[in-house]
């Protein structure tokens, strides 16, 4: 653990100049507890590209992306790794919904921590002894552990890729998508939060917004009920005539007057106009600087890359180890001590890449992984599981026929074997029953015989057998394939203009303040000092980020 140490020495160094103590109780144990912390990454990472030799490569045989909420994992994991494999190949966690699905978030490889089955390589091929081959989830790096050495596979060769993005902005993010999601969900009652369709994850069951995004919530009704409480009274202005911005293009501005519920080019002349809300700071949802403040989301958001890369979030399978590793957070030397344990992992990983320079991040993961934007894509993705869902259940089908049919055979065979042993000793002593004897001893040679080919049949039946046709190339695939670019540029622009349109339209519209003021995101109006304060609470992922830049720009430059 020499990075400890020099982490140590460099914490002893600082807290000299600043003539406290480094060394308190509390933190020498949180420096135990870091070295005692399991490293997930041990022993099952698969060697990374750049140190493999030319010629020598050998594929991976697990491929995992390290889903870091809020980091456009959902561009890689859902829209690029689907076209990079093949529907057969990829994980359940990693599959879920489809191209219906109309969460920003909820996509790929979620999980509700109180109900997730630890097993992220579940996929469609499982009864035929062809394990998947890609997941990609919210989970922290803990989540290896549960990936299963299955035929063909080990689980020592494992590719491990992952996305960071600037904590600040990442913070920022998880705000708006926050009081977003929460809005949306906001006139249903909190019983019908959850999904409608069982096999689809929303937004709001995923970790770790389903911890936040009850209490924004929340907070939410009771400032709507205060509002409506205050209005009753009677509203000052009510006249007063607000500006409001076209959802998708904000320098279109109209006013609105809500005595009137009436909208205009321009305000009438003289009219009172109000100033625009504040958008982090406002009476209609929690303003950001008391969200970023909350207990819930220091342990959730805030250091939160660094944690998951460590396996040691509040989902991690250690997980009482990890509650601890996090509530030492805060002492310099623990830190720095994180810091260097993150950035062991990150060095370790197949690829590392940055939400800063999307395009250069997936250009970077396909050179690395020998993959190419030009090869053929895959697609039809839900089809084809759902089809080889069918077929899968259709062949068990069959073969659990065959094998109960087989049963009844045997048990017949068994039946007339009892009979034939009774005869056998029933005329075993008598003399005049010698040729019958020799017949039954027959015929239990027979029988014997028949059972041993039955139960021969019986195990043929039982293993299923897949059809070569299912694990080819091109199962499901259009006759011309397009290539992983084109199915990747499909799927993005899909995925964000309809949707991000009809979310921003609608929360536009139903977000407003007592005179309809509307909440329009733009983070230059944030006070430097919030910024400031989120910077603070993420100093250990602000130290690792600056390692993932450096890694991506090593890695990227070709
Ligand atoms: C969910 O999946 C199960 C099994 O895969 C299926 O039987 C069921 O019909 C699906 N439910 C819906 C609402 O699609
Ligand atoms: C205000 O006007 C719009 C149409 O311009 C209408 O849909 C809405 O119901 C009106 N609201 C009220 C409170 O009258
Ligand atoms: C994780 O933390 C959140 C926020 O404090 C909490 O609501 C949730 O129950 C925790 N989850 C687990 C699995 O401990």
């Amino acid at each position: 653990m020499l990075h400890l140490r020099v982490a140590c020495a460099l914490a002893v160094a600082l807290a000299a100049l600043a003539a406290v103590s480094p060394c308190v109780a509390h933190d020498g144990d949180c420096q135990q507890l870091l070295e005692t912390f399991p490293d997930f990454a041990e022993g099952r990472l698969a060697p990374r590209p750049g140190e493999q030799n030319e010629g020598a490569r050998v594929e991976p045989d697990f491929y995992f992306f390290l889903h870091i909420p809020r980091s456009a994992g959902r561009t890689l994991n859902f829209c690029l790794m689907k076209a990079v494999f093949h529907p057969k190949d990829r994980c359940f966690s990693s599959y879920g919904e489809g191209s219906q699905h109309d969460d920003e978030e909820g996509g790929p490889g979620v999980v509700d921590p109180a109900t997730r089955t630890v097993e992220i390589d579940r996929g469609p091929l499982d009864a035929l002894g062809h394990p998947c081959r890609f997941a990609g989830t919210h989970d922290d790096l803990s989540v290896l552990r549960s990936v299963r050495k299955a035929p063909g596979r080990s689980n020592s060769n494992m590719a491990v890729f992952t996305q960071l993005r600037d904590p600040v902005d990442r913070a920022l993010s998880a705000y708006e998508f926050t009081v977003r999601t929460a809005s949306r969900y906001f006139h249903r009652p909190p019983d019908q939060n959850s999904r409608k369709n069982a096999n689809k994850t929303a937004t709001n069951d995923v970790w770790p917004w389903i911890d936040l995004i009850p209490i924004v919530q929340e907070d939410m009704r009771r400032r709507h009920a205060e509002r409506k409480a205050r209005e009753r009274a009677g509203i000052p202005d009510a006249d007063a005539w607000v500006r409001h911005f076209d959802a998708m293009d904000s320098s279109r501005v109209t006013y609105y007057n809500r005595a009137a519920n009436s909208t205009d080019e321009v305000p009438p002349p003289g009219a009172k106009v109000l100033p625009d809300l504040d958008p982090y700071d406002n009476e209609v949802v929690m303003p950001l600087s008391e969200f970023v403040r909350l207990p819930e989301v220091r342990q959730v958001i805030h250091n939160n890359q660094a944690y998951q890369i460590l396996g040691a979030t509040n989902i991690s399978g250690e997980h009482a180890l990890s509650r601890r590793v996090r509530s030492c957070a805060g002492g310099e030397a623990f830190d720095l001590a994180v810091v260097e344990r993150a950035k062991g992992v990150l060095d370790r990983l197949w690829h590392v890449s940055v939400f800063e320079d999307l395009e250069g991040s997936i250009s970077s993961l396909m050179r690395a992984s020998g993959w190419d934007l030009g090869q053929r894509g895959y697609r039809n993705g839900e089809k084809i599981v759902r089809d080889l869902g069918l077929k899968v259940k259709a062949l068990e089908e069959r073969a659990r026929d065959k094998v109960a049919e087989l049963d009844l055979e045997l048990d017949g065979n068994k039946r007339d074997l009892i009979e034939q042993h009774k005869l056998v000793s029933l005329y075993e002593y008598d003399p005049d029953r010698q040729a019958e004897l020799k017949d039954a001893k027959a015929a239990i040679g027979r029988l014997e015989a028949r059972a041993l080919t039955i139960e021969g049949k019986r195990v043929k039946a039982a293993a299923l057998r897949v059809e070569e046709e299912w694990v080819q190339d091109d199962f499901g695939m259009p006759e011309d394939r397009p290539s992983v670019r084109e199915v990747f540029d499909q799927c993005v622009d899909r995925a964000r203009s309809k949707r991000e349109e009809k979310n921003k339209i609608r929360f536009m519209g139903a977000v407003r303040d007592t005179w309809g003021r509307q909440i329009l995101w733009d983070r230059s109006k944030i006070a430097v000092s919030t910024i400031e304060e989120i910077k603070r609470m993420n100093r250990i992922d602000t130290l690792v980020y600056e390692h993932a830049k450096h890694l991506h720009e090593t890695c990227s430059t070709p």
